[in-house]
């Protein structure tokens, strides 16, 4: 899906001069795999939603793209966006739109429950890896909906949407997302087991109680949710909830360019398993209430690490811890369990001197001196940030093409960095 984005864009490269001490603080966007999954509840919701903190990257323009195809009335200011799915007149979802981003399949859900049925095209599989979308169908099948596939499309309905028990056999943030929008209309109780705790699920779930759903068990594996007959819009402007993925990016480009950073509006909970592992890697961070702070210690000490669903190590963050372990002192082991695809990016980290093996799940990365610049490709969103935070350490000058996929994810990444000192252009 990723890999096509890029068809009738012109394309945009980053040159980045680096070896330079990153110094400063940062303020953190709204988080984008929360505002997605938001942005598509709205399908749900009787009235004008107003939300505020969308962050400005190109996942959420396709998402907003999306459901104006549907019929949605969406106006944007700044960071705030007002939505109106009251004219929303079809269930059927336009395959141009549903194949940029895997997170398009999070309307599924809201549409089943509004319209009764939904026809939406399948996500397909993804440089990360496989995605599958067994766990939606078997919420959708549990809530008494049939499901079929053909010709690429999930199509879903159902006479009427019944709360049952939906049990997950495996942690899926988006399946967990489905089956709580799916549910929230629904006659009866539904309870999900082994749902997905991320920060992003449960700020989905606090916005849909705001906007008067009955969900019970919020940030647990056990939600209750008791249907109600509809809902309304949240009395105030809903706020999405900080980017824990964007905030772990830029402590570790103030890391492995030996600098250090404070990154304000973010709750230091959101990233513990990242921080507890920095500081076994002999790294000062400071929590605060809203804030985190990171200042260099030398040397970088090798950790061994494991990809979980939260609160484990965030898979998201995987690509850009590996490349600061690439200037550790000593051998590190990775271990990638959520995705089946994500070391895409490790060929290019080669080609700028890290001494990387890949082996199944695992990369063993020894650490080197310093990395040196190269014209590199950004396979994907964490990858392609993953790429720049190498480029920012590395001796000389270094090329990142296909940086399309970086603003997918990252507002104004650029700025950001050289806000802080970093040399950065796009051309
Ligand atoms: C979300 O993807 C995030 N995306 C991803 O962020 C993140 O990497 C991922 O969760 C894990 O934290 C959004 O929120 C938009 P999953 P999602 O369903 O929902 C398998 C980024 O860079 N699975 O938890 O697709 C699946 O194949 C991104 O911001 C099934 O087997 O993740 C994967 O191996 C990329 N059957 C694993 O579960 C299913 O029906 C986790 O997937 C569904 C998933």
């Amino acid at each position: 899906m990723q890999k096509k984005f890029k068809q009738g864009k012109k394309l945009a490269k980053f040159i980045i001069r680096g070896a330079k001490k990153l110094k400063g603080e940062l303020k953190i966007n709204g988080a984008k795999n929360a505002a997605l999954p938001i942005i598509a509840a709205c399908l749900l919701v009787k009235g004008e939603v107003q939300l505020k903190r969308i962050p400005d990257i190109s996942d959420v323009k396709v998402m907003i793209n999306l459901l104006e195809a549907l019929g949605a009335k969406i106006e944007t200011f700044q960071d705030e966006m007002i939505i109106n799915a009251a004219s929303v007149n079809t269930a059927k979802a336009p395959y141009e739109l549903v194949k940029k981003i895997h997170a398009s399949f999070d309307i599924a859900g809201p549409l089943l429950s509004r319209f009764k049925e939904a026809q939406v095209p399948l996500p397909g599989g993804c440089v990360i890896g496989g995605r599958a979308v067994n766990l939606h169908i078997d919420a959708f099948r549990a809530l008494g909906a049939s499901v079929v596939l053909e010709h690429g499309l999930l199509k879903t309905r159902a006479k009427k949407i019944k709360g049952n028990k939906i049990y997950f056999k495996k942690i899926s943030v988006g399946a967990t997302k489905n089956a709580l929008m799916a549910a929230v209309l629904a006659s009866g109780t539904t309870i999900i087991e082994n749902a997905a705790l991320e920060p992003e699920v449960v700020d989905l779930a606090n916005f849909l109680k705001q906007c008067g759903s009955k969900i019970y068990g919020i940030g647990t594996p056990e939600m209750k949710i008791e249907g109600v007959p509809e809902l309304h819009p949240p009395i105030e402007s809903y706020k999405i909830i900080s980017d824990r993925i964007e905030a772990g990016t830029y402590l570790l480009a103030a890391l492995i360019t030996r600098g250090e950073i404070k990154i304000n509006s973010i709750d230091p909970k959101f990233l513990e398993a990242l921080l507890k592992n920095l500081e076994a890697a002999n790294q000062k961070i400071e929590r605060g209430d809203d804030s985190i702070s990171l200042k260099f210690q030398n040397p970088i000490l090798p950790l061994e690490v494991t990809t979980m669903p939260y609160p484990g190590f965030p898979t998201d963050l995987q690509p850009l811890l590996t490349t600061v372990l690439t200037l550790a002192k000593g051998t590190s082991i990775i271990e990638e369990t959520i995705f089946d695809a994500r070391f895409n990016y490790i060929d290019e980290l080669r080609r700028m001197g890290a001494n990387i093996l890949v082996k199944n799940k695992h990369v063993l990365i020894t650490g080197v001196e310093s990395l040196t610049g190269a014209p590199v490709e950004a396979p994907d969103i964490r990858a392609g940030a993953a790429l720049v935070l190498a480029a920012l350490s590395a001796q000389g000058e270094s090329e990142i093409s296909n940086i399309e996929f970086i603003d997918r994810g990252y507002e104004q990444i650029e700025k950001k960095l050289n806000s802080l000192g970093a040399e950065i252009r796009r051309i």
